[in-house]
């Protein structure tokens, strides 16, 4: 029988239901405190027959924050909101990770303890703007971490990673992805560093093997997965030759039998790509993870091919909390509501119907 959507696949010592993943969505819904609350468990729980949820992108600290309304997985309060909703997935049957995310330069000093300004690999100034709590503003030229100040960081990262822990979680999905601080530093359009954090593509990676050798502390590697997007211009990133430079980053990862790694394969600004994702995927020895537009029809083409093991759907879960039943079934989609993606309350949340139910 060749590998579906529907097949099973074993993650380490965990066997999830189906490849349908649900990929991480930042829905700026928190509650106080930056905690999880109700409508957060209703959405996550209506959604739990995804073979693996990963959570949206969540903040190791309160100086990782970005934007307005993200949860955080820092403070007891946060993790027990955390536990309601892995305690919810897991009584239906879910997995659920938590990504593990610090904003670094695209947050702005209105989100950030004491105004502080953000951080970032180089005092470079990304082109666009930061959501804040009144509108959008310019993003602002960042601080350079200094050297001895990347251990602290180090230490959020694992400190949430216990936190996770604590709340119930299947394992964590370190962020290094879509121009956030990991990504600040793989990528040499925002990191022209002159230590041993720049320059060579083994500077680049340094904080990432610093936080996975921090998290692996705490979590079994295999429970652990990564996320990159080589070619990612979201958050005014570049790079001179993602080809090449992410190459090495995988090459890499092929020592630590994490549980996946999990691959944005595009531009979210353009539907160009010059990064051959096949090449990459041949390169990595563990189970890979794709993600980037894909429809069933497309996932079980790469899946049989042998060019993906699990496949990540934001959207078409966002709006179908059913997904993997209609996939199953063949039957129709709901359509997204773009103008309810970020914010709000139940609405364009925790409303869009299974199939067959009637709207109201
Ligand atoms: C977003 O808020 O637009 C966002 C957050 C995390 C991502 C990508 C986009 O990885």
């Amino acid at each position: 029988m060749s590998t579906d959507l529907f097949s099973p696949v074993t993650v380490g010592d965990m066997t999830l239901a189906n490849r349908m993943v649900m990929a991480p969505l930042t829905r700026n819904r928190a509650g106080e405190h930056n905690a999880p609350h109700d409508i957060n468990v209703t959405y996550y729980q209506q959604r739990a027959t995804a073979g693996l949820i990963i959570t949206e992108a969540t903040q190791v600290s309160p100086e990782g924050v970005g934007y307005p309304g993200t949860p955080g997985i820092y403070s007891d309060e946060q993790v027990a909101g955390w536990k309601k909703i892995t305690d919810a997935v897991h009584a239906e049957g879910g997995h659920i990770f938590i990504q593990l995310w610090y904003c670094g330069r695209v947050s702005h000093p209105d989100l950030l303890p004491d105004n502080q300004t953000p951080v970032a690999p180089s005092a470079i100034q990304p082109l666009g703007e930061a959501v804040t709590f009144d509108g959008m503003k310019a993003f602002v030229t960042p601080r350079a971490l200094e050297k001895n100040e990347i251990p602290g960081i180090i230490a959020q990262y694992k400190h949430a990673a216990e936190m996770a822990k604590k709340a119930g979680f299947d394992g964590i999905e370190v962020h290094a992805a879509n121009g956030y601080l990991i990504d600040q530093f793989l990528r040499d359009g925002s990191n022209q560093r002159e230590d041993h954090y720049g320059g060579s593509v083994e500077n680049r990676m340094r904080i990432l093997n610093e936080v996975l050798d921090a998290v692996i502390e705490v979590w079994n590697s295999s429970r652990v997965g990564v996320r990159f997007s080589p070619e990612n211009s979201f958050n005014d990133m570049s790079d001179s030759n993602a080809s090449k430079h992410f190459s090495y980053f995988v090459s890499q990862l092929n020592t630590r039998n994490l549980a996946y790694l999990h691959m944005l394969e595009g531009d979210m600004m353009s539907k160009s790509t010059s990064v051959d994702y096949r090449a990459l995927r041949a390169s990595y020895n563990g189970l890979y993870m794709a993600n980037c537009g894909y429809d069933k029809a497309r996932a079980n083409q790469s899946l049989s091919n042998g060019d993906s093991d699990l496949v990540a759907f934001g959207v078409p879960f966002l709006a179908n909390p059913d997904l993997v039943y209609r996939y199953q079934q063949d039957l129709a989609l709901n359509d997204a509501d773009s103008d309810t993606f970020y914010g709000g309350t139940e609405h364009g949340y925790i409303d869009y119907p299974f199939f067959g139910q009637m709207t109201t």
